[in-house]
């Protein structure tokens, strides 16, 4: 039995496609555009990525999914070194959830030195909320993607509402650069208890997790009181200082340009960001989505 499971587990890994390089890759997908849904990812996956995944895999033939933790959109290289690195686990996962390919990018030769830089307008997107906290990080995420998606052309891409402003970026991208594809934007898969999955929530401490779900009950109370949102915010950022929660942002805006909102109507969300144990922790709530 031992030596089934020894020799099974590598076997199956090499059902999943790898590739490295984005010669190979374009080369590969050249016929295969209109039949392929795009996951990109940083890894550590956990099951929103994985439903991500799952929703392509029901809407395309091929799926392929790109690992690679960017250094172009971290501000903080200490936070760049910290960020998670599971491979073998997530190739495990990908391969579970019927992923046909993964493109494990080398930074020389996803960034050759003589790649051009992309002219994207992200006003007012690159002055607000993650953009005052991270400078920076919307460009590194813009200079991936127009890269990704210039060398794999896919039909369909796929991203988490986790990150709302990310998606907001991302629409503009596809607008400016690549209206041939088709951007899906998916809900955010939580835990039983509420909290948003993120790859950070593994640096929470028992005591510290146990208090994290509070954030999302808070916005959903904030939700529910749209209309009393400057009075309720107040008491929000206290009931979450007794949770050992932070408060970095928690403003109610409208969508798409995330400018403050003052009365109810339209397509709308309630941003928030903090600190819990020294973790930061980001989530949102949709209205009228
Ligand atoms: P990463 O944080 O790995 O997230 C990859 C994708 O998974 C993003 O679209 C993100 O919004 C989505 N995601 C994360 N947590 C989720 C959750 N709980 N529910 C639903 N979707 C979730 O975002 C990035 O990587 C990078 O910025 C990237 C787009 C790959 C560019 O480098």
């Amino acid at each position: 039995m031992r030596r089934k499971s020894f020799i099974c587990r590598p076997l199956a890994l090499v059902l999943l496609k790898i590739f490295h390089y984005s010669g190979s890759i374009a080369q590969h997908f050249a016929h295969l555009h209109a039949s392929t849904g795009f996951v990109p990812t940083m890894g550590a996956l956990h099951q929103g990525h994985l439903d991500l995944v799952t929703r392509a895999r029901a809407e395309n033939t091929h799926v392929l999914v790109s690992i690679f933790v960017n250094p172009a959109q971290f501000n903080n290289p200490e936070d760049l070194k910290k960020y998670p690195r599971t491979l073998l686990a997530d190739l495990e996962k990908l391969r579970d959830a019927g992923a046909y390919a993964v493109y494990l990018p080398l930074p020389a030769d996803l960034y050759p030195s003589t790649l051009a830089q992309v002219s994207l307008n992200l006003h007012p997107l690159d002055s607000a909320f993650e953009s005052r906290f991270r400078p920076g990080h919307f460009e590194g995420v813009v200079k991936v993607l127009h890269r990704f998606f210039s060398v794999v052309q896919p039909a369909h891409a796929y991203f988490g509402l986790k990150d709302l402003q990310q998606c907001l970026v991302v629409e503009k991208l596809v607008d400016a650069f690549f209206p041939q594809i088709n951007l899906h934007l998916c809900p955010t898969t939580r835990e039983p208890d509420g909290l948003a999955m993120s790859s950070r929530n593994m640096r929470l401490g028992p005591e510290a997790r146990s208090h994290a779900p509070e954030i999302y009950r808070q916005l959903q109370w904030l939700c529910r009181n749209l209309p009393l949102f400057g009075t309720n915010r107040e008491i929000t950022v206290q009931a979450l200082a007794t949770h050992g929660i932070e408060t970095e942002y928690l403003d109610w805006v409208n969508l798409p340009d995330l400018n403050p909102a003052e009365t109810p109507g339209g397509r709308q969300a309630i941003l928030f960001a903090g600190y819990l144990q020294g973790v930061r922790l980001i989530d949102n709530v949709l209205i009228n989505p």
